[in-house]
C-alpha cells in the first residue's frame, strides 16, 4: 500500500517513544521506506539502534552530524520526504514549531519542509488541556499542520485522560488513506465534528432537564463521515448506544461541556455536524445537595444556554456548518429560519411528530436545505443510510454551497 513512499518520522522525547518504534515497523511492512530523526530527549527512551534496526536505514540525531558530505542533512531529509510525522509530538515541539524556533535537527528541518507535516501528540492530559498548548495547536492548524489526535485511556503518568499517541495501526491506515491515489471517498482527509444525543443539564445531584434524543442519528452521521473517509470526532451527550468504529469518541453532559468541547476542534476542522438536541435552557442553579420536597409547588428558574451553533456561525472560517432542526410544525420554514440566522451552510430538517422518525426512531423522515438554494426532501428511512445518503450530497456539493 505504502511502495514508493518516502516517510520521515520526528521522534521527540515522551514515553510514548516505544510506540514509535512499532509505527516505523508497522509502515516499513506496508512498503514504505522510513527515514528517523531524534531529539536528545527521545534517546532518553530509546537507543537509535532500534528505529534503525526497524526502518533499515541510518538514524538522525544531530544537526550538525552530516553523514553526506555532498548533501546538508537537514535539509536533504526535508526534501527527501514525501510525509513527515511528529510522533509522539510533545508540548515542547509543538510550542516551538508554533513560533518558528529552529534549535534541533527535528524543529529545523521541520521549517525547512515542504512536504505535509502531521503532529501526533502525546502527553499529560492536564497539559494537553493547558491553554497555551491549545492555542499552540490551533495555531499550527491554522498554518496546515495536520493532528492527529491522542486517545483517551490510561497515561503513563498515572492520570486517566486524553494523552495517549495514537495507536501506530491507526496512524499507518491514516497514512495509507493519505496515499491512496484510488481511494474515492469525498471526505478523505476531511475533518468533522460531529455531536450527537441530548444534553442533560443537572437540577441537583439526582435530578436534571434533558430531552429524548437516544443519539442514533448522530451516531449514525459519524459512521457515515468516516465510511466516507473523514477523521471523525464525535461529541456525544449521554447516550445508551455503543460508539461506531474508527471514530475518535468524546463524552460531555451539558451544553456547557459540549461547547467547550467543539469549540477546541473547531479551528481544524472543515465541517461540523449537529446533530445533538442541545438544552437551550439550565437551572440558573445547580443545587449542591438533593431539593427538599417542602408543601405547596415550587417554581424553578432556568437561564439560557450558549447556542453553540450560533456561536460555530459567527467565528466560521473555512468550516462547512451542518445544523439540524427539530420541528413540530412548518418545519421547513423554520428550518431555514436557522439556516439563514446561524450562518449554516445546511440543515437538517426533520418534523419529530412524524410517525416515520423524530427522537429514538431508527429510521427518520427529513428535508435537506443548503444555502445555495438545494432542497431536497428524503423519503423515511434507515438513519444510518439516511445519513450516508445526506453526507454524500453535502460532500459532492459542500465547496460549492460555502
Ligand atoms: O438522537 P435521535 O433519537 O436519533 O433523534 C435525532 C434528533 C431528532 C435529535 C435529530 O435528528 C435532531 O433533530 N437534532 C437537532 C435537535 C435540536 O436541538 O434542534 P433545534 O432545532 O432545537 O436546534 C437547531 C440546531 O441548533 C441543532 O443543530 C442544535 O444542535 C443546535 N443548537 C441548539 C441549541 C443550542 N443551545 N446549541 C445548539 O448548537
Amino acid at each position: 500500500m505504502l511502495a514508493n513512499k518516502k516517510i520521515l518520522l520526528c521522534v521527540t522525547g515522551g514515553i510514548a517513544v516505544y510506540k514509535a518504534v512499532a509505527l516505523v515497523s508497522k509502515l516499513s511492512q506496508a512498503g514504505a521506506d522510513v527515514k528517523v530523526v531524534m531529539t536528545e530527549s527521545a534517546r532518553e527512551f530509546v537507543q537509535p539502534l532500534s528505529f534503525q534496526v526497524m526502518s533499515h536505514n541510518d538514524v538522525y540525531t544531530d544537526t550538525f552530524d552530516e553523514k553526506d558530505s555532498a548533501v546538508i542533512a537537514h535539509i536533504d531529509l526535508a526534501d527527501w520526504a514525501d510525509l513527515i510525522i511528529v510522533a509522539p509530538a510533545t508540548a515542547n515541539v509543538i510550542g516551538k514549531l508554533a513560533n518558528g524556533i529552529a534549535d534541533d535537527m527535528v524543529t529545523t528541518l521541520l521549517l525547512a519542509a515542504t512536504s505535509p507535516v502531521w503532529i501526533a501528540p502525546a502527553m499529560n492530559v492536564h497539559m494537553y488541556e493547558h491553554p497555551a498548548v491549545l492555542r499552540n495547536i490551533d495555531r499550527l492548524s491554522r498554518d496546515g499542520y495536520r493532528f492527529i489526535e491522542p486517545s483517551e485511556g490510561f497515561l503513563a503518568c498515572g492520570y486517566v485522560g486524553k494523552g495517549r499517541l495514537e495507536e501506530p495501526e491507526r496512524i499507518t491506515e491514516l497514512v495509507g488513506r493519505f496515499f491512496g491515489q484510488h481511494d474515492d471517498r469525498p471526505l478523505l482527509g476531511k475533518k468533522v465534528i460531529v455531536t450527537a444525543g441530548p444534553t442533560l443539564e443537572r437540577i441537583d445531584p439526582v435530578r436534571y432537564i434533558s430531552n429524548f434524543s437516544s443519539g442514533k442519528m448522530g451516531y449514525a452521521m459519524a459512521e457515515a463521515a468516516a465510511a466516507l473517509g473523514a477523521d471523525v470526532v464525535l461529541i456525544s451527550g449521554p447516550v445508551a448506544i455503543d460508539p461506531p468504529a474508527g471514530v475518535h469518541i468524546e463524552h460531555v453532559e451539558s451544553a456547557a461541556q459540549m461547547l467547550d468541547a467543539v469549540l477546541a476542534h473547531y479551528g481544524s476542522a472543515d465541517y461540523v455536524v449537529k446533530s445533538a438536541a442541545v438544552a437551550d435552557y439550565r437551572p440558573k442553579a445547580a443545587h449542591p445537595h438533593k431539593m427538599k420536597k417542602k408543601e405547596g409547588d415550587s417554581v424553578l428558574e432556568l437561564e439560557r444556554t450558549t447556542d453553540i451553533l450560533k456561536t460555530l456561525g459567527e467565528q466560521k472560517t473555512h468550516q462547512c456548518l451542518i445544523g439540524f432542526a427539530a420541528e413540530t410544525n412548518d418545519a421547513v420554514a423554520y428550518g431555514k429560519g436557522k439556516l439563514q440566522s446561524k450562518n449554516l451552510d445546511w440543515i437538517v430538517v426533520n418534523d419529530v411528530t412524524d410517525p416515520g422518525g423524530g427522537f429514538g426512531s431508527d429510521s427518520n423522515v427529513v428535508t435537506l436545505i443548503g444555502k445555495d438554494g438545494t432542497e431536497r426532501t428524503f423519503p423515511a428511512m434507515e438513519k444510518k443510510r439516511l445519513a450516508g445518503e445526506l453526507l454524500a450530497l453535502i460532500a459532492a456539493k459542500g465547496s460549492d454551497a460555502q
